[in-house]
C-alpha cells in the first residue's frame, strides 16, 4: 500500500514571543504560560508527555498529569514500578512536553527525576478519590493481564476489604519531580518561522538563547 500523506493543515499567527517578553527565571515565566493557557481554556492544560529512556537507551513516552510545579521542578504521581519507573530507576533523565495547541504553544523541559518524598506523596494520595486510589493498589501497571476481570475481581476485592476505612499509599505509587536543566518555550509562527527560546542552567544561572525553529 502506498504511504498516506498527511498534508499541512494550518499556519500559526496567534502570538510572538520575543526575548525582551519573557522573564529571567523559566520556572516563573512557566507559570505564566500555564496561567495563560488554563485563562484561553485550553483543554487537558496539565497532560504531558513523559520521555523516559531504559538503562540501554530504549526511548518511551506516554502522558502524565502534572500536579504541581515550584522552584525545584515539576511533579506527577504513577507507580514507581511501572515502565517509566523501571526506566527512571535505571536513568534519571527524563523530558516532558506540553503542547497547547489552542494557544500553539509548545514547553520542552529536560532533567532529571527525583522521587518526592514519602510525605508528599502520602498528602497527594490523600486527597485522591476513593476509586482511584483503590486503583494504585490493585494496578500493577505495565504487567501484562490475562483479561479484564482480573482487574475488576481484584478490584471489588479491595473495595470490600477496605470497606469505610481510610486507604493507605502503596509504598510502589508515589511522585517524582523532573528537576529541570533546560526548559524551552515555543510559540508557532507564519511561515513556519517559529519563535523558540531555550534556558539552559549554567553555572552562573539560566542563560537564554532564541533557537532556530
Ligand atoms: C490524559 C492522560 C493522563 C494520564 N495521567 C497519568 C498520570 O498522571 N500518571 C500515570 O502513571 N499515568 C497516567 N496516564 C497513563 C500513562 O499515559 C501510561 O499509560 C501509564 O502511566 C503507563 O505507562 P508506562 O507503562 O510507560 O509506565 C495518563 C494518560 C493520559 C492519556
Amino acid at each position: 500500500m502506498d504511504e498516506t500523506l498527511i498534508a499541512l493543515r494550518r499556519d500559526y499567527t496567534a502570538a510572538t514571543l520575543d526575548i525582551t517578553d519573557v522573564l529571567p527565571d523559566p520556572i516563573a515565566q512557566f507559570g505564566l504560560w500555564i496561567k495563560q493557557a488554563m485563562a484561553s481554556q485550553v483543554l487537558d492544560v496539565e497532560a504531558m508527555t513523559l520521555a523516559t529512556a531504559s538503562a540501554e537507551g530504549t526511548p518511551s513516552a506516554r502522558i502524565v498529569l502534572l500536579r504541581g510545579y515550584d522552584q525545584r521542578g515539576f511533579t506527577f504521581y504513577t507507580n514507581y514500578e511501572s515502565q517509566k519507573g523501571s526506566d527512571l530507576a535505571a536513568n534519571a533523565a527524563c523530558a516532558v512536553v506540553f503542547h497547547w495547541r489552542e494557544i500553539e504553544r509548545q514547553v520542552r523541559i529536560q532533567g532529571v527525576a527525583q522521587k518526592v518524598t514519602a510525605e508528599e506523596s502520602e498528602a497527594y494520595f490523600a486527597t485522591r478519590p476513593r476509586g482511584s486510589q483503590l486503583g494504585a493498589w490493585v494496578s500493577r501497571q505495565s504487567a501484562v493481564l490475562k483479561n479484564r476481570e482480573e482487574l475488576e475481581k481484584e478490584w471489588n476485592k479491595l473495595e470490600s476489604k477496605y470497606g469505610g476505612t481510610a486507604i493507605e499509599r502503596p509504598p510502589f505509587w508515589g511522585g517524582y519531580r523532573v528537576v529541570p536543566n533546560c526548559i524551552e518555550f515555543w510559540q508557532g509562527r507564519r511561515s513556519r518561522l517559529h519563535d523558540r527560546l531555550q534556558y539552559s542552567l549554567t553555572d552562573a544561572g539560566w542563560k537564554l538563547d532564541r533557537l532556530a525553529p
